[in-house]
């Protein structure tokens, strides 16, 4: 399995606004879209587990188990829809979870997950052992808090960058995936 994490401290679900205005939802709705599905958006990943933590929102942190889902979302509208269905209970493999970024780690690593931080100051990714289950966390379009860096340091999380240039959130999801699809460029 692999798992994204995005964190925001901007993001929060209201129906009645279009998703850029909702703090910058859009940036977990297309990071989510990205990591989820492949082929052009039509073929669910069922490898892949997706999680937005967002503070601002109730609940603050989203699972997306690619595994259980039903259907690929093809846009921001659609994966919207996906998420509020799931929170209603009326589609499998979404729930809404309590708890931060910290606690959502202690869950994974003991699940098995391997963490990696993504920062364009980090190692070369190339310098990292592909493993059967990583978890790539990201931030969004102000990066990361320096309160969760901090917690991330603490933790021996490895920080991994794909270059020097910031990407966008949703596009470094699927640079990641494209890599662990192909193993190109890492180790
Ligand atoms: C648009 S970038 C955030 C840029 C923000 N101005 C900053 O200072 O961090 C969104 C997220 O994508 C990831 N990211 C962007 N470019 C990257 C790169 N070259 N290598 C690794 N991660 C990157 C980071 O997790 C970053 O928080």
């Amino acid at each position: 399995m692999r798992a994204f994490i995005v964190r925001s401290d901007t993001a929060y679900i209201d129906e009645g606004e279009p998703p850029f205005k909702a703090g910058r939802l859009d940036v977990m709705l297309n990071s989510a879209i990205s990591a989820i599905t492949h082929g052009n958006a039509q073929e669910i990943r069922r490898d892949v587990e997706f999680f937005m933590v967002m503070p601002l929102n109730d609940p603050p942190i989203i699972h997306i188990n690619a595994s259980t889902i039903t259907r690929a979302p093809i846009n921001e509208e659609d994966m919207l829809s996906l998420l509020l269905s799931g929170l209603r209970g009326r589609e499998r493999g979404v729930r809404g979870m309590h708890g931060s970024l910290d606690s959502l780690l202690n869950e994974l690593q003991s699940r098995g997950y391997f963490p990696i931080y993504l920062h364009e100051d980090g190692a070369p990714i190339k310098s990292i052992r592909p493993r059967e289950n990583m978890a790539f966390i990201l931030g969004n379009q102000n990066g990361m808090p320096i309160s969760d860096e901090s917690m991330m340091r603490k933790r021996g999380v490895r920080k991994v960058s794909l270059g020097p240039l910031p990407y966008m959130t949703w596009e470094c999801v699927a640079i990641i995936n494209a890599m662990l699809d192909g193993r190109i460029l890492l180790a």
